[in-house]
C-alpha cells in the first residue's frame, strides 16, 4: 500500500467531497476545476473520474481516459490533490495507483499525460516516474509520454 492511498470511482456516494476539494488560488489555472471535470465526465464515455482516498478520506482527484482504438490510447489528464493535504506524498502515491491500473488494460503500450508548461511542479513530477516530454498540443498543453 503507497501511503494508505488509493484509488476509487466516483460515485453517489463520493462525488460532493470530491467537488468540494480546494486548490490554491494561484494553482487554480493548471488544472479543470473538479465540478466541471465530473459534469465532463457524464457526456465522454471514455472518461475514467477517479477519487484519490487516504483511509476514507477523499483527498484529490484524477480523470484518464481511455480510447479502444487499437491499440487502446489513455491519457492522463487531470490530477489533483486538495491543498490541505499536498506535500504529504499522496500526489505520488495516487500517480502510482493510477498507473498501475491502467497497466492492467489489455494492449495498452504508452501511457500519456498533459498539463500546462508553465506548471512548475508537473515536469519534475512526471519525469521522476518515466515520462517524456514529446511537445505541446494544439491547445498548446504540453504532452509526455510513458512507455509500458
Ligand atoms: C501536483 C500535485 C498533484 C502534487 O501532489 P502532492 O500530494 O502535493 O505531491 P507529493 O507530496 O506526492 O510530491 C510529489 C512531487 O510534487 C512536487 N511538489 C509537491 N509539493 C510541492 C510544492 N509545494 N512546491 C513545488 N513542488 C511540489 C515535488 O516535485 C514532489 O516531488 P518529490 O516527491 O521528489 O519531493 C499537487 O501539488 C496539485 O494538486 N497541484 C495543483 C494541480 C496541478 O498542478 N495538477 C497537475 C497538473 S494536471
Amino acid at each position: 500500500m503507497k501511503k494508505g492511498v488509493r484509488i476509487a470511482e466516483v460515485t453517489a456516494e463520493n462525488w460532493r467531497a470530491v467537488a468540494g476539494l480546494e486548490l490554491d488560488d494561484e494553482q487554480k489555472e493548471f488544472v479543470a476545476s473538479n465540478v466541471y471535470s465530473l459534469a465532463e465526465s457524464k457526456f465522454d464515455p471514455s472518461a475514467r473520474p477517479r477519487a484519490i482516498y487516504v483511509g476514507k478520506r477523499v483527498v484529490g482527484f484524477l480523470m484518464y481516459d481511455l480510447v479502444e482504438d487499437q491499440p487502446p490510447e489513455t491519457t492522463i489528464y487531470r490530477f489533483m490533490i486538495g491543498k490541505t493535504q499536498q506535500g504529504k506524498g499522496y500526489g505520488r502515491a495516487a500517480l502510482e495507483c493510477v498507473l498501475e491500473e491502467i497497466r492492467r488494460i489489455p494492449g495498452i503500450a504508452k501511457i500519456s499525460i498533459c498539463y500546462i508548461p508553465k506548471n512548475p511542479a508537473a515536469k519534475r513530477f512526471y519525469a521522476s516516474f518515466g515520462f517524456v516530454e514529446i511537445g505541446a498540443d494544439e491547445d498548446g498543453e504540453m504532452i509526455a509520454e510513458l512507455a509500458l
